[in-house]
């Protein structure tokens, strides 16, 4: 790899596991990027240790503490652009962002979600997936827009879902598929492979399938 590496920052909310297979890949070499920092708006989350233990800059903006949401947001947007960020990732991050906020990262800023978008975005996916006897799950990454788990898909993965499962034996099985995933999207937005055009994702100027979306179902 000769290209400078993407510069990335993290946003994230809790244990941060997707943190930790893009930082393994990382560290694999296997992915072209320079994670420059992770931010967490909470300042237990697991996810923060994670990068400690990695060397990458921390940053606890507790959402609590601030009089509203614009402020939170402006202070946010301030810590994550001293980094000049390529790429902004939200991995497991737990606000809803505003338009303003995200329209200033158009383009550049990714989610992972664990459902087969458009089907149950919000939360409680798996739970929901169950209930409605769905025979298979997974998980997206997508280009973050002004609605919530709508924008762009860059990535789905299916797994299947069994007889046995309960909420948590299945978001086990999804997670698992997000931790191969969300690297892999890094991995083409770092490498300049991916565009938008007309609100579908292409990988090397090329739409896939079934409208554009890129499924992996190896
Ligand atoms: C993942 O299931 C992700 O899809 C969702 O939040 C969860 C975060 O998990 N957005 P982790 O913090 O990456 O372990």
């Amino acid at each position: 790899m000769t290209a400078a590496p993407c510069k990335v920052v993290a946003l994230i909310s809790g244990r941060g596991s997707n943190l930790q297979a893009i930082i393994d890949q990382a560290q694999a070499g296997k992915l072209n990027i320079d994670l420059c920092a992770v931010i967490s708006n909470c300042p237990q989350a697991q996810g923060l240790a994670r990068a400690e233990t990695a060397g990458i800059a921390t940053h606890a903006l507790d959402h609590a503490q601030f009089p509203n949401r614009r402020d939170f947001e402006a202070t946010l947007e301030k810590t994550i652009d001293q980094y000049r960020p390529r790429l902004v990732l939200l991995a497991g991050f737990m606000r809803v962002l505003s338009p303003e906020f995200v329209r200033h990262y158009e383009g550049r800023m990714i989610n992972i979600h664990p459902s087969l978008l458009p089907s149950y975005p919000g939360l409680n996916t798996h739970a929901r997936a169950l209930e409605n006897k769905e025979t298979q799950h997974g998980a997206t990454v997508h280009f973050v827009t002004p609605e919530v788990d709508a924008g762009p898909l860059i990535i789905q993965r299916a797994v299947p879902v069994m007889p046995d499962d309960n909420p948590d034996t299945l978001a086990a099985r999804v997670l698992e598929t997000e931790h191969r995933i969300y690297p892999q999207a890094v991995a083409w937005f770092s490498e300049g492979r991916l565009t938008i055009s007309n609100g579908k994702v292409l990988l090397d100027g090329q739409t896939r399938p079934e409208q554009g979306l890129i499924i992996d179902s190896n």
